[in-house]
């Protein structure tokens, strides 16, 4: 039986769309299983002794600078806080037996925190960064509720902190032909996020800087990597009991940590992929039905969270000067 032309074509055309399509879910089963389990990514501890993390006295900065402690690399802490930093400090130091160094320093502060980071590993062997430290909103909020201070914290800590703290490093590591810079995005950045708004967009900044500077330094030697994680059980996120969707940071760092070198982005927790799978899926079909989802579940979020505020009378520092009305779903 011999085919009439269009349909050789057609034939064509669906085996070249199934060959991508097989190409692809193989390529998706390689980065997101295989290859992390078969520990095929950047060897961590080959790139220099010490690792810097940003905001390591809490939730992933503390799990990572204790994973990088287990595989023997001595650790440079940074965070605010000087009694938090000496007691992880002293933890790390009495399980894992490496060095420590602290940096009592608030990120938000500009050039000379940056310019302190840098004095302190003048001499160290940089050879990985955890550019974790980031602020966020109590609770999804209204942008014009969101107080001016929170937003220049946010744009100070996640844009001007995360910028500044990778140009205090990345040149020692490049003059050395080596390292890893693991930046830390969020979910909120590749998805929509209304009510998380400035939030997201520090978030997209930080993971638009690290595509650029990726293809900047891997000729020069250097990894950088872009971690946008979903929901993990810190006190930023304000969940206290770990599942499978809102893992320990503990899991998420271990899982993460085995992407590095393997994919250039990736929300490092393979069940995260699916929100952004799942709304990114949805916007295909429906954006503003996808939208819509989000700022619905943002809200309930909200209402969650004002309300417990309420019963608890929380006095603590909040963004706005009195709680506003229910916000309604507004879409143009
Ligand atoms: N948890 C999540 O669900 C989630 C999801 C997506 C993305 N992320 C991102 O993951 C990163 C870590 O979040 P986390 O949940 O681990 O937060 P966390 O538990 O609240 O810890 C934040 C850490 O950053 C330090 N820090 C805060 N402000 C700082 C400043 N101005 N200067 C220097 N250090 C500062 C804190 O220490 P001090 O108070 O001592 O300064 C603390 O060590 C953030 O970039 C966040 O946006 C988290």
């Amino acid at each position: 039986m011999s085919l009439a032309c269009w349909e050789k074509l057609a034939v064509v055309i669906v085996a070249a769309l199934g060959l991508r399509v097989v190409i692809r879910v193989s390529v998706v089963t390689w980065k997101k299983f295989i290859a992390p389990a078969l520990g095929r990514g950047v060897n961590i501890v080959t790139q220099g002794k010490w690792a810097v993390v940003t905001g390591a006295t809490d939730g992933l900065g503390k799990a990572f600078a204790q994973n990088l402690a287990s595989k023997g690399l001595d650790i440079v802490l940074v965070s605010r806080s000087l009694p938090k930093l000496e007691n992880v400090a002293k933890e790390i130091k009495n399980a894992y037996g490496v060095e420590t160094r602290i940096v009592e320093a608030d990120l938000t502060e500009g050039q000379p925190v940056y310019a302190k980071i840098a004095k302190t590993i003048e001499e160290l062997e940089v050879g990985v960064l955890i550019n974790n430290a980031g602020a966020s909103y109590d609770h999804p909020e209204l942008f014009t509720n969101v107080s001016e201070e929170t937003i220049a914290r946010i744009l100070q800590l996640n844009v001007a902190g995360t910028t500044g703290v990778a140009r205090a490093i990345l040149p020692g590591m490049m003059e050395r032909r080596k390292g890893v810079i693991i930046n830390i995005s969020s979910t909120a950045a590749a998805i929509p996020s209304p009510y998380l708004s400035v939030y997201a967009a520090s978030k997209a900044f930080v993971d638009k800087l690290s595509a650029d500077l990726a293809a900047e330094a891997a000729p020069r030697g250097v990894t950088i990597q872009c971690i946008l994680p979903g929901p993990v059980a810190t006190k930023m996120s304000k969940i206290k009991k770990a599942t499978w969707m809102a893992p320990t940071p503990e899991k998420f760092v271990e899982a993460c940590l085995k992407t590095t070198g393997i994919e250039s982005r990736t929300t490092g927790y393979p069940p995260h992929c699916l929100i952004i799978g799942i709304v990114n899926g949805l916007r295909c079909v429906c954006e503003r039905g996808a939208v819509w989802l989000v700022a619905r579940t943002m809200l309930n979020i909200r209402g969650r969270a004002l309300r417990k505020k309420t019963d608890h009378k929380d006095t603590d520092e909040t963004m706005m000067t009195e709680v506003p009305p229910r916000q309604e779903i507004i879409l143009e």
